[in-house]
């Protein structure tokens, strides 16, 4: 895992921007009159920045920016201005993250190791300046990720980006607002955990890995414990159903629980449990060729719950927590399941495996039945689970599927205020009908809305229990030039849980 950046916050009326020596010094341009801090810039490099307004070249419209190196009579080395829109005006919350992610992009593009941030006062929707300074330390790290496992010492690239100072005029305490700084920090660097194990090639990041990681991050965290279930053991629990997966593969299918013990020894736990596809071939109802590298994306959901497990632990939050991770490698082989094969669930209802390449509702159905052991609070599955979810959704919004509202609209919500949203499918009975098998309890795939009949299924698992159904097949993860992990929906699930406490 990568170094920690050094974030820390100071005053406002103690600065002395001229006299910031960090490398980079980043400041916020309305449209409209020069601010304090932008005049007293103009006045020490002799009218620079009013040369520049009447180019038309900093004109403070939202996004706009300027790179001013060297400039004179600024300590720091090279001068951002990022422009910010008109002042006063109300921002949403994509606004505001589109101006803090460029002056993000300024302290990391910069080459330096240390970044000044002036924030501006930004007037928000619904949020303050805790969320501002929240926001803009989970960019910081976020944004900073380099995934470089498996390059070579001369490709990899480098951020020398290791200190970031910033400061806002604020009424909020500094207390307040330095734990908003630790919690969005927490939340990037538990996203981008996540990242690194989706980055992982399928040939490394097999079942047994994702329980060697984890084990590692419960070695690290003293109210972490990790257990992991091997075949043997689940073949004794009845876990027919999730074995099935990974009968083709060489791999050992495994079950992964990280318990988190943050709250008091008898506080009922809040369950998130992933999947943990490690290379998904859709087994004997096999895939196209094209595009079939990104199958080593299907345990996104699984990183998702490893990662956020690390960021309840950074942060200590007072709840009990417990991550479960449902892995197994699906290929086709002499061993594997063969559509129309009748498997038989924990729970006792029979599948017909209809198509193998519908592997991600099997290995979750019996995780989600194992869930009921931990009396849970919740449980909320996070799986790339579905293509039609892409195409209802598309790469920017996640699924979400429940058998309690409460429960969805406090998961929206966490996914508004973090900027890490999804949206609600019906999972209403008229869809249950398209699962009906002539051979067994139920089929493993039917009708034409995929999305919902996959949750349709996982719902004849978690009937006990307050639910929620996260489809991350077009969020976890992006294709084309920017191909790889996003670390979602970790800010989503980081942020309903800190809520709950
Ligand atoms: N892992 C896939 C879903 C997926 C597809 C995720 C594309 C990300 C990108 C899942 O296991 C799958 O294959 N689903 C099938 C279900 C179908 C057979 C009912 C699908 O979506 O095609
Ligand atoms: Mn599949
Ligand atoms: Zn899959």
């Amino acid at each position: 895992m990568k170094k920690r950046l050094t974030i820390n916050l100071n005053k406002k009326s103690t600065v002395e921007l001229l006299k910031v020596s960090s490398g980079s010094l980043i400041v916020g341009a309305y449209e409209g009159p020069f601010t304090e801090e932008l005049k007293k810039i103009d006045e020490v490099s002799k009218g620079q920045l009013k040369k520049l307004r009447k180019l038309g070249e900093l004109n403070g419209k939202l996004g706009q920016g300027n790179y001013l190196p060297a400039l004179m009579g600024i300590r720091a080395q090279r001068t951002y201005l990022v422009g910010c829109g008109k002042k006063g005006k109300k921002l949403t919350r994509q606004d505001a993250i589109k101006i803090l992610t460029k002056m993000v992009s300024a302290a990391i593009s910069s080459k330096s190791s240390s970044a000044f941030i002036s924030l501006p006062k930004l007037n928000v929707t619904g949020e303050g300046d805790d969320w501002i300074v929240q926001q803009l330390a989970y960019l910081c790290e976020n944004n900073s990720y380099t995934y470089d496992a498996k390059l070579n010492k001369k490709n990899q690239k480098k951020i020398s980006l290791k200190r970031v100072s910033l400061t806002i005029d604020s009424p909020i305490p500094d207390t307040k607002l330095n734990r908003n700084i630790k919690i969005g920090q927490a939340i990037g660097r538990g996203s981008n955990a996540a990242k690194d194990l989706g980055n992982l090639p399928g040939n490394v990041c097999t079942p047994s890995h994702l329980a060697k990681e984890s084990r590692s991050a419960a070695n690290k965290y003293s109210s972490l414990k990790c257990t992991v279930l091997g075949e043997k053991q689940m073949k004794k629990l009845g876990m027919d159903c999730l074995l099935s997966v990974g009968n083709g593969s060489a791999q050992e299918s495994k079950l992964i629980t990280l318990n988190y013990q943050g709250g008091k020894k008898g506080d009922q736990p809040y369950v998130i449990v992933g999947k943990g596809i490690t290379f998904d071939t859709g087994g004997i109802s096999l895939k196209p060729g094209g595009a079939m590298d990104e199958m080593k994306f299907d345990m996104c959901g699984a990183a998702s719950v490893i990662g956020t497990l690390q960021v309840m632990a950074e942060l200590k939050v007072p709840l009990n927590v417990v991550g479960m991770v449902a892995s197994a490698e699906n290929m086709p082989g002499s061993k594997a399941t063969k559509p129309g094969d009748v498997v038989k669930t924990m729970s006792g209802l029979t599948v017909e495996v209809l198509n193998t390449d519908a592997e991600g509702r099997l290995v979750l159905a019996d995780a989600l039945t194992y869930a009921k052991r931990f009396k849970p609070k919740s449980v909320v599955d996070i799986a790339t689970l579905t293509g039609a979810c892409i195409v209802a959704l598309g790469h920017s919004t996640s699924g979400l599927m429940s058998n309690d509202e409460r429960l969805a609209q406090k998961l929206l919500k966490a996914g508004t205020t973090s900027n890490d949203r999804a949206w609600q499918l019906p999972i209403w009975d008229v869809y249950q009908k398209d699962l009906n098998s002539n051979f067994a309890d139920i089929a493993n795939i039917g009708g034409r809305a995929g999305t919902i009949t996959a949750a349709c299924f996982l719902s004849r698992f978690t009937e006990d229990y307050s639910w929620a159904h996260l489809d991350v097949a077009g969020t976890a993860h992006l294709g084309g030039a920017a191909k790889g992990a996003s670390g979602r929906p970790v800010p989503l699930l980081s942020n309903y849980l800190l809520d709950q406490s």
